[in-house]
């Protein structure tokens, strides 16, 4: 548990940014956040490998984007508490001189974004305390640390899901495109009942019962069409797990409910 509440967090409610926390092993979370969470944990029980998956795709998605692709600009809405190798650690490794900004809404880690201001020297991190669904916000605070002349790589992990109409979600994934150069990216992942179908269904069911704020699946193609307008990166929209995995001798890894997606900008 926090060592204190900071004012403005709800202790009472179990939130997005703290029930993650409690799966990734984190010690930002409270005793309402563990409760849900076992819960959750009953109804889906791969959903703290599907936590775990999520932060092991964004280390390899953030190094194609440093690494293969160049992008040495990195905008990540829906950050969530800090945890290990957060966006600008991975970038960093590879190229220190990267600048990149977290935005959440979640007090919490408003309270904790100190821990994310930790830039290597040659490079720059801010955090900006906006709602996703203003995007144009959002933009406005990003173009204070980032050149929107530059490519810039846009990653949303877990965050989609709580933008429960379609057509929200498209204007805001239009508006944040639009306004990025060509040779910019977008990175993104969202829950599905592909693998787990009705696990994942109750489990969500369960969340926007006892969790905020609430969310929804989305089919893989539904996903995918988050991408229309982009070039995809191989694979394409596939279980989190499945792109681009690091060898291992055991084969193709497992499914999750958990697919993603990485798309150029042309
Ligand atoms: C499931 S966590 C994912 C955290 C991190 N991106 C990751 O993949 O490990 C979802 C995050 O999105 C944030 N979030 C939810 N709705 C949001 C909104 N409307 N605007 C900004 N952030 C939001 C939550 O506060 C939480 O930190």
């Amino acid at each position: 548990m926090p060592d204190e509440t900071p004012s403005g967090i709800d202790t009472t409610v179990s939130h997005s940014a703290r029930i993650w926390d409690y799966w990734l092993g984190g010690k930002d979370n409270y005793q309402v956040d563990r409760e849900v969470g076992d819960r959750i944990g009953e109804l889906l029980p791969d959903i703290v490998k599907q936590a775990r998956e999520d932060r092991k795709f964004l280390g390899r998605a953030v190094r194609y984007l440093a690494g293969e692709a160049g992008v040495r600009q990195f905008l990540d809405i829906g950050t969530g508490l800090p945890t290990a190798d957060n966006t600008h650690e991975v970038a960093q490794r590879l190229t220190p001189g990267s600048r990149v900004v977290y935005v959440d809404n979640d007090p919490l880690v408003l309270a904790h974004a100190r821990a994310l201001l930790t830039s290597s020297p040659e490079g720059v991190t801010d955090y900006i305390h906006a709602d996703l669904r203003d995007p144009g916000a959002i933009l406005a605070g990003a173009a204070q640390t980032l050149d929107f002349g530059q490519p810039v790589a846009v990653t949303m992990l877990g965050v989609l899901w709580h933008v429960l109409d379609n057509d929200e979600a498209h204007a805001i994934i239009g508006r944040l495109t639009r306004a990025l150069p060509p040779g910019s990216y977008l990175t993104l992942n969202h829950p599905t009942l592909e693998v787990t179908g009705e696990k994942m269904a109750k489990a969500i069911e369960y969340w926007n019962q006892y969790g905020t704020p609430p969310g929804r699946h989305r089919t893989p193609a539904e996903i995918a069409r988050f991408f229309d307008g982009l070039d995809l990166v191989e694979p394409g929209p596939v279980s989190i797990t499945r792109w681009r995995p690091e060898p291992a001798p055991s084969g193709e890894p497992e499914e999750i409910d958990q697919f993603g997606a990485v798309g150029r900008k042309p």
